[in-house]
């Protein structure tokens, strides 16, 4: 037995050491792609590996990142955006077509090892009243239904992603938990279904939404070095909020009779920009707390098997709505080009590895003229023009760049400008208050980004070459018949 185990082993590390540590922990996170400078799907699939990822979600089914995702050995949880539900709820042969068009073809044709289908992304938060209320279960019975007719209902399991506020407590405690009340009976038949199919309930939990909502939340409970003054409920004491929050759900679930059912936590983590609780150290110590709690297979108290966990998120998406904060650009662990925030032990002793093989728009930056006046009566606007259009998050109160003076700060915002432009020509002027140089404005923790050149720069310079080469052939054809014709 020991020997035979020892050679597997053994032989597996031949032909993948990578696969054994797969095998062993299990870590999952999300992808998303609202940026304006998306990293390469395939650079970011190797992001994934080289850090242990064998998980992925996205939020819908982008045909570069599930190609990219082909034969990675990276499990996937494919997304349907809400604004589907009501069209894939309203037609089962829209269900179908999604499924071939998206499952399917994926995993027959490019080896993706889909294994979710989440069908909406948190669509009974409460901020959307009522507006998918009505579509979602008929959508997850269509979807369901459209993966038994393909013959992948048992590879590919259907789950709906929602927001922790679909349940709550009267008392505060976690025993006290249900289902919110004006979605009680609609959670249950759709627990039932998912139940009845053998698929898991999937739900987001932020202890950082705790911490952001509530000035008077004990800090220490959001994280999980287990110092807060615990919350005791009956015999047991909660002394973090994810153990408090996911154990409310638990005996919401115990309450009507679903006391087994899996649960997937969708999405969990800390961003670090965009809010005064937002920064590196913060995320650095809960997601660190997080993969501890992952690699010791570590559950809470009413459920001592832990559930899978997709980390929120891989990189920063500079083009996401700011409604829920400024924070809400900066979730990931990686910045938007795959760069490391802060180091994390993602198990065995390994530390995060940062992207490969990006490609940068040159190395020059788009700042406030030195000879330009700070009083200058079109700066103000100039700035909130360059705000409109790109990410201008991190200089708001309490971010990485809320320190610079205003210069810096006409700086900051002008670069923004410049780079999401790709540093075209005539991006950096702003009424001639601008000028391009080619030394980092960088100050402390203010990155002053040069974004992935995504070739939108080479496109024209190799237009014209290519029309320079047809000319000259042209010419060469002109001369040849010339010749030819002179020569007869
Ligand atoms: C497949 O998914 C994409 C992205 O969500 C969507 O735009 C497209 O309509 C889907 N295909 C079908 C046939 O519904
Ligand atoms: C809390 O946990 C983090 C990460 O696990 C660790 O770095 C830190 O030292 C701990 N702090 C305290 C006060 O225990
Ligand atoms: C910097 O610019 C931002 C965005 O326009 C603005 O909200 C902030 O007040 C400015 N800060 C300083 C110090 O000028
Ligand atoms: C910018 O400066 C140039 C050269 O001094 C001048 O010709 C032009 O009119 C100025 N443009 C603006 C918008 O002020």
């Amino acid at each position: 037995m020991g020997n035979s185990h020892m050679l597997c082993l053994f032989l597996l590390c031949l032909i993948g050491g990578e696969d054994v540590v797969k095998g062993v922990k299990g870590l999952g996170c999300n992808w998303g792609t609202q940026s304006t400078h998306p990293l390469q799907p395939n650079i970011v699939v190797q992001l994934l590996k080289d850090n242990g990822f064998n998980k992925v979600k996205l939020f819908e089914a982008d045909p570069g990142a599930l190609r990219a995702l082909g034969r990675s050995g990276i499990q996937v949880m494919v997304g349907i955006p809400n604004d589907l539900l009501a069209p894939l709820a309203s037609d089962f042969q829209a269900a179908v077509n999604w499924v071939q068009q998206n499952v399917s073809d994926y995993v027959s044709r490019h080896a993706v090892d889909i294994r979710y289908v989440a069908v909406g992304n948190e669509p009974f938060l409460k901020t959307y009243k009522d507006t998918f209320l009505h579509t979602t279960f008929p959508a997850l019975k269509n979807i369901q239904a459209a993966l038994v007719r393909a013959g992948l209902a048992k590879k590919v399991k259907v789950t709906v992603p929602l927001n922790a506020d679909v349940y709550q407590t009267d008392n505060g405690l976690p025993s006290g938990g249900n289902f919110r009340s004006d979605i009680h009976d609609l959670m249950i038949s759709i627990i039932k279904f998912l139940s009845d199919n053998d698929s898991p309930l999937t739900i987001n939990i932020y202890p950082f939404l705790s911490l952001n909502a509530d000035p008077n939340f004990p800090k220490e409970f959001a994280f999980f070095n287990g110092s807060a003054a615990p919350v005791v409920d009956g015999s047991i004491s909660y002394t973090n909020v994810f153990e408090a929050n996911f154990d409310t759900l638990i005996s919401a679930l115990e309450k009507n009779g679903f006391s087994s059912m899996p649960v997937i936590i969708g999405e969990i983590g800390w961003p670090t920009d965009g809010d005064p609780s937002a920064n590196a150290e913060y995320a650095q110590w809960f997601n660190q707390g997080l993969l501890n709690r992952i690699f010791q297979g570590q559950g809470t108290p009413k459920r001592k098997t832990p559930p899978d966990i997709y980390l929120f998120s891989l990189i920063d998406e500079d083009d996401k709505s700011t409604l829920p904060g400024n924070f809400e650009r900066h979730w990931g662990i990686f910045y938007f080009d795959g760069t490391i925030k802060y180091q994390l032990n993602i198990g065995n002793g390994k530390s995060l590895v940062p992207a490969k093989g990006v490609r940068y728009l040159g190395r020059q930056w788009c700042v406030l003229s030195p000879t330009a006046s700070i009083t200058d009566p079109s700066l103000a606007s100039s700035i909130s023009y360059a705000c409109t259009y790109a990410d201008c998050t991190s200089l708001g109160y309490g971010s990485s760049c809320s320190r610079l003076d205003p210069r810096q700060n006409a700086s900051y915002a002008f670069n923004m400008y410049y780079q999401t432009m790709d540093q075209r020509i005539g991006s950096c002027s702003f009424n001639n208050l601008s000028v391009i140089t080619n030394l980092n404005p960088s100050q402390g923790t203010c990155r002053f980004e040069i974004m992935i050149d995504l070739g939108k720069h080479e496109i024209a310079p190799r237009r014209s070459l290519a029309g320079k080469i047809q000319t000259s052939t042209m010419g060469v054809i002109l001369a040849l018949i010339l010749i030819i014709y002179g020569f007869f």
